[in-house]
């Protein structure tokens, strides 16, 4: 949700921000702007609606010249995106530019405090605000800039990270966080920023992760200084990037989404590496190990979490209550967090997210912990702010996901959701020996039946080439295969714009039946499982009622493909483990319905992928 870069050094800074911009565009597109200090101390700005692309093309001709300067992409909260929204916003004299992600709730009221001492608002963005703030105060107490930011930070109540310059002073750039990620880098004789390592990887992999509430004054030739809000100084941690350049490029997929679906078997099997033990058939999880009494303990597990990742979430109920008899309830995080529910401090609290900075998630998470929960997090982002925020958890070690449709995100969540019922669930007692063997010796064969459903890709893109005419789709599916549907259905809508909704299948008859007629498709989710002959009925439904049936079945079916229009077929796995291979064909077939229809599946509008605004 807005991506935010920033360079200082002796490099020229405009090609590392565009560049940077790029890698960040996943966050947010609808706008984009850059910000620069040149040699004679001016601060020019340029931003412009659209992607970074249209910024580039818009700056050609003009003087970008500098080695100071911060640079935006945006995802708009508080005004509609055109050029006038965009980021960076001037302060009153024009001599401070600022980029922020985040919001910024009593904007309202400094805009009214500030139009009183006689400034003036161009835009309708919150983030005008903020830099009007930091200029006044700056006047008013006669501050320099890392005093004033520090200042004015006392009066804005919201969310950031933000990337302030000032005319004139090429050797200062100031950041600060609340809520929405930072990092810096450290580079030789130069600094960088970024929301995420993407724009900073290529340069350096010496980065310090800014902690919430935390002021970072970097400065030409200095070390970089970071206090708190409370105005203690906090020394700096300096960590080493783990990732590599080419995960987060394209390397020869026309599409990011394309190239995490294929990277499924790779991506389950970094998922996996050291924590399932081919030898022994054993799942080894440390998280686990070190805190099984808090599980042994355990009121209940709640699981919360948002999109994509709740609906991992659900799975991880079905696993939960059948491997380790432990009480599950999953709520998406926005509900749980206003809901005041009750949390009792033997409860453990799994928050699941991909970017690890979700702020309904975070929000959740706080209120877990505040009323005693022990969290357990699972993130795929390293650092990030709920990875950081957890007492314990496991990473999904998926690699970094940029297309805005999760995809490996997802698969690994589930793994990881699998290897923790099955170590507590071993610890706890609960589940049969010779069955967590079996379901051990599967999970590590599901890298390599995944690739068999990869090589079907040709086959699915023909089907999806039939229903690019449809306006609906349903998807249904039971038990464990149930979320599949729902993520089916949500990966249909998010990136082709056909509206699609995931059911339980038996539950279709109350309602969505009257929606089936010879138009419609349905996507059954039917791999051969305990309610194979239920969901075989359910087919039978969709059938008479003359609906267009996509199924997904276990090689070998027989009954449902009597039926189906179409069907795709997926290994024999263990029961637990079919979401696994089910949700492969869903992606792809979204994936393909999308491009057919010319859709830009990696950045699908009004969407992005990290949302760090409530
Ligand atoms: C956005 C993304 C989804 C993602 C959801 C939760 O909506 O577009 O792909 O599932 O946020 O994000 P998280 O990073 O917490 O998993």
């Amino acid at each position: 949700m807005c991506g935010i870069v920033g360079y200082l050094g002796n490099k020229e800074a405009f090609p590392i921000l565009i560049k940077g911009l790029h890698r960040l565009e996943y966050r947010g597109y609808d706008s984009a702007g850059v910000a620069l200090l040149n040699a004679s101390g001016e601060l020019n700005v340029y931003k412009t609606k659209g992607k970074v692309k249209n910024l580039e093309d818009y700056c050609k001709g003009k003087d970008i010249s500098g080695t100071v300067g911060i640079a935006h992409t945006r995802w708009a909260t508080h005004g509609e995106p055109n050029d006038v929204n965009a980021h960076p916003h001037y302060s009153q004299s024009e001599n401070l530019a600022l980029i922020h992600n985040g919001i910024i709730e009593n904007y309202a009221t400094l805009k009214e405090l500030l139009i009183r001492e006689g400034y003036t608002f161009k835009s309708e963005t919150d983030t005008e605000v903020f830099v009007q703030v930091i200029e006044y105060v700056k006047k008013k107490f006669n501050l320099d800039l890392y005093g004033a930011v520090n200042r004015a930070l006392t009066y804005v109540i919201g969310a950031y990270a933000i990337g302030i310059i000032e005319k004139n002073n090429p050797n200062i750039l100031i950041a600060a966080r609340k809520g929405s990620p930072l990092i810096v880098g450290i580079g030789k004789d130069e600094f960088f920023l970024g929301s995420d390592a993407s724009p900073i990887v290529e340069f350096t992999k010496n980065v310090i992760y800014i902690g919430d509430e935390e002021v970072v004054k970097i400065e030409r030739g200095q070390q970089v200084v970071i206090n708190n809000l409370k105005d203690e100084i906090i020394t700096p941690e300096v960590s080493q990037l783990e990732l590599d350049l080419s995960e987060i490029e394209k390397g020869g997929f026309p599409h990011f989404m394309l190239k995490e679906i294929f990277e499924q078997p790779k991506s389950l099997g970094m998922c996996m590496n050291g924590r399932v033990s081919f030898d022994e058939l054993e799942i080894k999880l440390r998280g686990i190990t070190d805190n099984i009494d808090r599980f042994r303990k355990a009121r209940r597990i709640l699981i919360t979490a948002c999109g994509t990742s709740w609906h991992a979430g659900l799975i991880g109920k079905y696993l939960f209550e059948e491997f380790c008899h432990i009480p599950v309830s999953i709520e998406v995080a926005s509900e749980f967090r206003y809901r005041k529910p009750v949390i009792y401090s033997d409860d453990i609290l799994i928050p699941i997210s991909q970017s690890g900075e979700t702020a309904d998630t975070l929000a959740a998470m706080d209120l877990a912990r505040q009323n005693g929960a022990f969290i357990y997090g699972i993130c795929n982002v390293v650092g990030s702010s709920i990875a950081r925020g957890t007492d314990s958890g496991t990473y999904t070690h998926a690699g970094p996901e940029i297309g805005v449709a999760s995809t490996k995100a997802f698969t690994t969540q589930v793994t990881v959701l699998i290897m923790m019922a099955l170590a507590i669930g071993k610890e706890l007692g609960t589940i049969n020996h010779e069955k967590y063997h079996e379901i051990v010796k599967e999970l590590i064969n599901i890298p390599s039946k995944i690739k068999l459903i990869l090589d079907k890709a040709p086959e699915i893109e023909n089907i999806s080439k039939v229903f690019t005419y449809a306006k609906n789709f349903l998807y249904l599916g039971r038990g464990y295969n149930y979320p599949v549907a729902l993520e089916g259905a949500l990966k249909l809508k998010e990136i082709s714009y056909i509206h699609a909704e995931g059911y339980p299948a038996a539950e279709m008859k109350h309602g969505p039946i009257a929606l089936i007629d010879e138009e419609m498709p349905i996507v059954v989710v039917a791999p051969k499982l305990d309610l194979y002959d239920k969901i075989v009925s359910n087919v039978q439904e969709v059938k008479a009622r003359k609906g267009r049936i996509i199924a997904i079945v276990t090689e070998g079916d027989i009954e449902v493909s009597k039926v189906a229009d179409y069907c795709i077929e997926v290994p024999d796995t263990e029961e637990c483990l079919t979401p696994i291979l089910t949700s492969i064909p869903l992606q792809l077939l979204s994936y393909y319905v999308a491009t057919v229809k010319g859709k830009n599946v990696d950045q699908p509008r009004n969407l992005a992928k990290s949302v760090t605004v409530e």
